[in-house]
């Protein structure tokens, strides 16, 4: 895509941290923005924050989760916009406990937010970027989803995994197409996720993915994503140097799950 000037943007997650900072770029860069989160007040918040800048924004309410919610967020663009050129999959919300007690309704709760947001969004708007001959999907995943650093969040890693794989499929099928697919591989950015998380169990201290990684703001985040829709890029971490930690996986599997087990903080038994 050579501009984002006039080009429509639907992003998910728009309310708050890196959906917001993506919002706030593209459109400081021309773009059309649809927000959409379940937080209603946040995106009105943010598109008449939007408008008053000078751009054309569009507030969706909408629970990523709701089977329907993309055919309505759809039909609204098309109802305002008339096209949509770039989907910015984004919505994530994290869980913490150990691996035998989170229970098998949160892992449906979390499959259902970050993954099937994904693949649900893909039915609404893949046929029109199909039929237009043009476009760009960009798909946030996380380190969590490159490489295991804690056991706490086991459906959380396990979503942002399929959606590197997911992203990787669609770039191969698409790229032929004229379509391009970015995906954004957050390490620690300062956001309102970990505000939130529900705890199960005891005992899974939230273990981060390294001290290598600085904790970032979301703005230049939303810099990044505009230059990588620009530039065609496919992998988008915000901390280039997490692929010296890819190869060392690569390079011994067990040897690197022997250093994962060496960065276990004591785990804290209960009455002590
Ligand atoms: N912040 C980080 O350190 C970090 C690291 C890796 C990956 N990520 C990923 O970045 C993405 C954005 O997260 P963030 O850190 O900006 O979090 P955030 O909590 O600040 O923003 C997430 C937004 O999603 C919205 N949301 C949550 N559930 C929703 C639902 N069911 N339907 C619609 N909207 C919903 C929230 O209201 C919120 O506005 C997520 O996919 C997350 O997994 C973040």
């Amino acid at each position: 895509m050579e501009t984002l000037r006039d080009k429509v943007a639907v992003i998910t997650g728009a309310a708050s941290g890196i959906g917001r900072a993506i919002a706030c770029t593209l459109a400081d860069r021309g773009a059309h923005v649809v927000a959409v989160d379940i937080d209603g007040d946040g995106v009105y918040a943010l598109t008449s924050e939007l408008s008053g800048r000078g751009a054309a924004a569009l507030p969706q309410r909408a629970d990523v989760a709701d089977p329907v919610a993309f055919e309505a967020v759809r039909d609204a663009t098309l109802g305002r916009f008339g096209r949509v050129d770039v989907v910015v999959n984004n919505v994530g919300v994290l869980t913490n406990g150990l691996p035998q007690d989170i229970p098998v309704t949160e892992w449906q709760r979390i499959v259902d937010v970050n993954l099937m947001s994904v693949v649900r969004s893909n039915a609404a708007f893949l046929p029109l970027l199909l039929d237009q001959g043009s476009g760009h999907l960009v798909n946030t995943a996380s380190f969590a989803g490159l490489f295991t650093y804690s056991y706490d969040r086991m459906p959380y890693a396990a979503t942002k995994a399929a959606i590197v794989q997911i992203s990787e499929a669609l770039a191969i099928y698409l790229r032929p197409k004229n379509i391009g697919v970015t995906l954004l591989c957050p390490g620690p950015v300062l956001t309102n996720i970990a505000t939130t998380i529900p705890k199960f169990g005891e005992g899974a201290p939230l273990r981060i993915p390294g001290e290598q990684f600085e904790l970032l703001d979301p703005a230049p985040v939303g810099e990044l994503v505009a230059d990588a829709i620009l530039r065609n890029r496919f992998f988008l971490p915000t901390h280039p140097h997490v692929v010296d930690e890819l190869r060392r996986r690569v390079d011994d599997w067990d040897a690197y799950i022997d250093h994962q087990v060496s960065r276990e903080p004591p785990i804290q038994k209960k009455g002590r």
